[in-house]
């Protein structure tokens, strides 16, 4: 299948001033990134805090600063597109965030905040936007007699609703989704997501789905492609990742994830990583991931780790992971075998 969106050693480096005017810093966000998200599939794209996923994902979408490589959309190259041509390319790509509440103009009642991209991108007259605003909410499950309320009139999990009524009102053919779920309970969670997937299935939308959290990532995504300090570190199908991770990066956030069944959760073997993620401003020597990596104290910390960045290499199964001893970590996962990998559970 074709790739909607593609990037190549896609960087975005931020320069910082020094402290006391001294020499400027470079704040590394996204530092040579390659992915390819097909037509229809969904990305879903996990990692710590701070790793630099907002960052990729606004970078896609030409909404932070590209400092190298590239990003095709549509089999276009769009890194350095300007004026009418990006505002036409960014029509068909929309954003979701974590917190509808901040991207909703509280003044605003829905009919407008929903009908503003319909007035921007397309000449329509004030009828056939409000018919078309009202299709739209019934479409995310709010009611359309509701359209003259306020976001405060809203609890969470509908104001994200009328985020996403907005993200479709110019009909997109891609969404991005930045921790849609995050701010919200876990039941309000499962029916954003499952929302989320009959949008997907129903109108064939591309997503990228980012989230610190994994869990919120499997009932969604075909592919899942985990971020370590502005890299790539494994990539794979959904289903290879979750059932045999094989980055120590990628096994440490899976024994982070809860468990349903009880008895399981009880004997989860959690890997705590020591030390928080380090500064993007000063990313450490060698594999990024080696001043944290309890594979490397287990393997009696090679030098190699320090010294030589690991390449993103394919494992025989098509996955690819960016660790010299993917084939120790695999054959070593942190799971016990007692503890079967959770379902995943993709769309057809
Ligand atoms: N505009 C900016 N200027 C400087 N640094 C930034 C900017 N935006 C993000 N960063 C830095 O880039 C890193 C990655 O941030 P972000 O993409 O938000 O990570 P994530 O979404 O994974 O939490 C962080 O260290 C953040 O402070
Ligand atoms: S290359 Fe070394 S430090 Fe990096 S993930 Fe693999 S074992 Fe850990
Ligand atoms: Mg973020």
């Amino acid at each position: 299948m074709t790739a909607l969106l593609e990037t190549d050693d896609l960087e975005v480096h931020y320069k910082k001033s020094g402290l006391l005017g001294g020499e400027r810093e470079v704040v590394r966000a996204v530092d040579g990134v390659s992915i390819r998200i097909r037509q229809g599939e969904c990305l879903g794209l996990v990692g710590e805090s701070g790793c630099g996923k907002s960052t990729l994902g606004r970078a896609l979408l030409r909404a932070a600063p590209i400092t190298g490589g590239s990003v095709r959309f549509g089999g276009t190259d769009i890194t350095r597109l300007s004026g009418r041509s990006l505002r036409t390319v960014r029509s068909r790509m929309q954003m979701v965030f974590q917190d509808p509440y901040g991207s909703l103009d509280p003044k605003m009642p829905v009919e407008e905040i929903v009908g503003e991209p319909i007035r921007t991108h397309q000449r329509v007259g004030r009828a056939v936007r409000r018919t078309r605003v009202g299709e739209l909410l019934e479409t995310v499950g709010i009611d359309p007699a509701r359209m003259g309320d306020r976001p405060h009139q809203f609890s969470g999990g509908q104001r994200q609703r009328i985020a996403i009524a907005r993200a479709l009102a110019v009909r997109p053919e891609f969404i991005l989704c930045d921790e849609v779920t995050s701010a919200l309970d876990v039941s309000i969670r499962a029916q954003i997501l499952n929302l989320l997937k009959e949008l997907r299935q129903e109108h064939g939308l591309t997503f990228l789905m980012i989230s610190h959290d994994l869990g919120s990532l499997r009932h969604l995504s075909d592919d899942i492609g985990v971020m370590y300090l502005g890299r790539i570190v494994e990539l794979g199908p959904a289903r290879a990742v979750f059932d045999a991770p094989a980055h120590p990066y990628t096994q440490s956030l899976l024994s982070a994830m809860p468990l349903p069944d009880p008895d399981k959760e009880r004997a989860r073997n959690r890997i705590v990583l020591k030390d928080d993620v380090p500064s993007p401003l000063a990313i450490p020597s060698g594999c990024r991931f080696h001043t944290r990596c309890f594979l490397r104290d287990r393997l009696g910390t090679p030098d190699r780790c320090a010294a030589q960045e690991p390449a993103l290499r394919p494992l025989p199964d098509g996955r690819t992971v960016a660790c010299h001893f993917a084939e120790e970590a695999a054959a070593a996962p942190s799971r016990p075998a007692s503890q079967p990998a959770p379902e995943t559970d993709r769309c057809p």
